[in-house]
């Protein structure tokens, strides 16, 4: 990752998620003590990896608290480069403030059904920045504050009923679960094959598809969201678009939105839930 970041001698690195330190490390021995500061949020863990590094011989700076609001002492712009070794459920804008206008951000972003796509964004102004998804298959866990509220036991309740125009067996796979995921970013997602279920707690929406008829699937939706017909067209979306892996995404982030988009900035997109 620290490659991916495409930094580079004499930059200024702020890391979210310090873990063990050692990522922390590897970027303290290739840039020096003074360039690297990583915020851990367990006070437990950030103890842990402070002795670690300095057992290792380095000793960068290091903060505990909520990486989501950055580092609470730099200014707009103090950084080059900023790291995330958690993911997110969106950029989070106090971090992409204090990120100079030409630097990068390497975050991964993920949701509430566990999809996730790794993304390089070059700063654009104040609050903006661009970027495309990275080749591979990154995934991190889910930054505190943005991890899904607790649930009840699922319960399934009867909807109304039709045929699936997809196969929601799509919808286990790498790329497929992601598009799910910016379509119906509130649901999470259980299931595999195509007895696949989705479940918004905030409106109680409820979504789920089981093998048909003549080989076909049929999706049953109650609630306020028929979080099926979202995904569905979010799917077909992507199948027009030959079905890009993540790199063929991009996401182009402003203090209005948060947009992730196929191929070009002005093809098919969803906001991410900022
Ligand atoms: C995958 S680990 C990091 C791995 C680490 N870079 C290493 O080399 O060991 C993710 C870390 O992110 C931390 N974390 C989660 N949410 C955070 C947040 N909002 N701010 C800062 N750190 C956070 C977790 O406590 C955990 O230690």
């Amino acid at each position: 990752m620290w490659q991916q970041l495409e930094v580079k001698p004499g930059q200024k690195v702020l890391e979210v998620g310090t873990g063990t330190g050692y990522s922390t490390a590897l970027g303290a021995h290739r840039l020096g003590d003074d360039r690297v500061t990583s915020v851990e949020y367990d006070p437990v863990v950030g103890r842990a990896a402070a002795s670690a590094l300095k057992a290792a011989g380095y000793a960068p700076r290091l903060v505990v608290g909520d990486g989501l609001r950055g580092d609470p002492d730099a200014s707009a712009g103090a950084y080059d480069r900023l790291i995330a070794t958690c993911s997110f459920r969106y950029v989070p804008m106090a971090r992409l403030h204090q990120v100079k206008p030409g630097g990068k951000i390497l975050v991964t972003l993920s949701g509430w059904s566990y999809a996730s796509g790794l993304a390089l964004l070059t700063v654009t102004g104040p609050g903006s920045a661009t970027g495309r998804f990275l080749p591979g298959y990154t995934s991190f866990m889910i930054a505190r504050p943005h991890d899904r509220p607790p649930r009840p036991t699922l319960a399934l309740l009867p909807g109304e009923e039709r045929t699936s125009l997809v196969d929601p067996a799509v919808i286990g796979t790498w790329t497929g679960s992601w598009v799910a995921q910016l379509a119906a970013p509130a649901a999470e997602r259980m299931g595999a094959g195509a007895e696949q279920i989705l479940w918004d707690v905030s409106t109680g929406s409820q979504a789920r598809t089981l093998p048909g008829p003549d080989g076909r699937w049929t999706v049953v939706q109650r609630g306020p969201v028929r979080l099926w017909d979202r995904v569905e067209a979010a799917v077909r979306l992507w199948q027009a678009a030959d079905e890009p892996h993540q790199e063929g995404f991009g996401i182009t982030v402003s203090a209005a939105r948060q947009r992730v988009w196929i191929g070009t900035e002005d093809g098919p997109g969803w906001d991410l839930p900022v």
